[in-house]
């Protein structure tokens, strides 16, 4: 399959679509992001590919997402080859934080289930040649509103996270009162550049407010959907929705259609091959959400198939259109 870029023709049936999706909102423009635009990137110089990873929320949720779990999940990734197939980033999700902060004000590790807290843990994940990943939100509370939220208080937080040795920031978008995704997201892009460590900064704004199209200013991706579910009907329909969204995607950069349900047992094996399928072509984050310490060998080979990951990885920096679904169908599923 070929990229559309030199072949403008080709490009029609997107812009098309982006246009035809935009007029049910009332808001039909076509866009075209330039060269230029393309190449800069955020400077903290992170997601030159789209990141590869895992993060515990598609399958633990809040329950055993404690650091025993994530010390076993980095055995796992390197002991079964997934992290020299690229995996690199392990992502904690919601729930890994004390109800309230502490005295000082500072975020603090659930004493339960982080007891020997997330320095010691992003220590362990690197000792592995792993980087270690944290999740926060552009609000009061988080969406599971286990913890307190980085609104109001996105310098100290980031600077918290960068004395961890955290690498990643999932920055969720609950509980925030109506307040400015266009302030929010700002703010801690600016926190985590001052914070004195490279921190990749995933927007996770769902696409409410269209943040593929001002994302790359601040951020390395950003959602462009709500949560995806173990489903054929949701996988697909996220797959459409992030699609519109395929000019904006670019080194530094990256449209994120949500993580991956590969393993987690509600579509079949074919349908987990064209999810990944699609997620590689759309140069989408490779975000691992099954339990990797306990994976089938189809799992297995699905995530780590080294020509997919390649198209993810390598070549143009671009996304492939899915605008027509059958020829992508066909390229994803085995032969037979
Ligand atoms: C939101 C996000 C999810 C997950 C949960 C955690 O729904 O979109 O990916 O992080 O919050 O509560």
């Amino acid at each position: 399959m070929e990229g559309y870029r030199g072949r403008p023709w080709t490009r029609l049936p997107a812009l098309l679509l982006a246009c035809a999706a935009a007029a049910a909102v009332g808001e039909c423009r076509v866009v075209h992001v330039g060269e230029a635009h393309r190449r800069s990137m955020l400077a903290n110089g992170l997601g030159a590919t789209p990141p590869m990873g895992w993060n515990s929320w598609n399958h633990f949720a809040c329950d055993g997402n404690g650091e025993v779990v994530i010390r076993e999940t980095a055995d796992a990734l390197v002991s079964t080859g997934l992290a020299a197939a690229g995996y690199k980033y392990v992502n904690l999700d919601d729930c890994w934080a004390e109800p309230e902060r502490d005295a000082k004000g500072n975020l603090a590790a659930n004493k339960k289930t982080f007891p020997h807290g997330i320095k010691a843990l992003a220590d362990y994940v690197h000792s592995k040649g792993l980087k270690l990943g944290i999740y926060s939100d552009a609000g009061y509370k988080t969406c599971a509103k286990a913890q307190p939220g980085s609104l109001g208080h996105e310098e100290q937080d980031a600077k918290t996270f960068a004395s961890w040795g955290v690498d990643y920031l999932k920055y969720d978008n609950c509980n925030n009162g109506d307040t400015k995704p266009l302030q929010r997201y700002p703010d801690m892009s600016k926190a985590l550049m001052q914070a004195g460590r490279p921190i990749f900064f995933n927007l996770c704004e769902w696409g409410d407010m269209h943040p593929a199209r001002w994302g790359a200013a601040y951020g390395n991706s950003w959602r462009t959907t709500n949560d995806i579910e173990d489903t054929w009907n949701s996988m697909t329909s996220m797959a459409d929705q992030n699609e519109v969204w395929a000019e904006y995607a670019r080194p530094g950069g990256w449209n994120d259609p949500d993580m991956l349900e590969v393993g987690n047992g509600g579509m079949t094996n074919d349908e987990y091959i064209v999810h990944f399928s699609i997620w590689a072509i759309s140069k989408a984050p490779l975000i691992i959400g099954c339990d990797v310490r306990h994976m089938s060998q189809d799992t297995y080979d699905i995530l780590a198939n080294k020509e997919v990951i390649a198209v993810n990885q390598g070549g143009l920096q671009i996304p492939l259109r899915l605008s027509v679904r059958a020829p992508a169908l066909a390229f994803a599923l085995p032969a037979g």
